[in-house]
């Protein structure tokens, strides 16, 4: 069954669309590609269309990741056609929780801070990179890309 992943963070312009692009590059090496969907949003609509800002790109080209993605919105119909929503901090998860008013367990269960799949790492939340420099920037990798193997490993036990 493919099992279908939506990153989501603030613009989707900085954080989700390098979780999308890590989550995409890890499942590549372990040719793991057919078993998933994977796509990022975010929560407000600023930058709907547009690529990831230059300073994710360039810092993730770094450590070889290539984003390509445009940015777009969260909709309240990606709460059901999504099987795991990983947001990156708090104010995502209250965002897209009042997408719905169907406040059951079966769509709040899927929507997680993704840092709760860190390894090697205490924080809760992602810390937004976008009004900082480019430490800001290096730390969205790091953190994302040690949550993203517990991530991987949780979907493929
Ligand atoms: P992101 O970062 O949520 O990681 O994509 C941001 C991008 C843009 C803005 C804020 C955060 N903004 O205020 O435009």
């Amino acid at each position: 069954m493919v099992k279908k992943i939506l990153f989501v963070c603030l613009g989707n312009i900085c954080r989700s669309p390098a979780a999308e692009g890590i989550f995409k590059q890890k499942i590549k090496e372990r040719d793991l590609e057919k078993l998933f969907v994977v796509d990022s949003a975010g929560t407000g609509s600023w930058h709907v269309g547009n690529l990831p800002d230059k300073r994710m790109r360039s810092t993730a080209l770094s450590r070889g990741i290539e984003l390509t993605s445009r940015s777009r919105q969260i909709e309240e119909n990606d709460l059901y056609e999504f099987d795991q929503i990983l947001v990156m901090d708090k104010a995502n998860l209250d965002a897209v929780k009042l997408l719905t008013k169907d406040q059951n367990n079966s769509v709040n269960s899927k929507i997680k801070l993704i840092l709760s799949y860190s390894k090697n790492f205490q924080l809760d939340e992602v810390p937004d990179p976008y009004y900082g420099g480019q430490n800001g920037f290096d730390k969205v990798i790091d953190l994302l890309d040690d949550a993203m193997d517990g991530l991987i490993d949780s979907l493929t036990d």
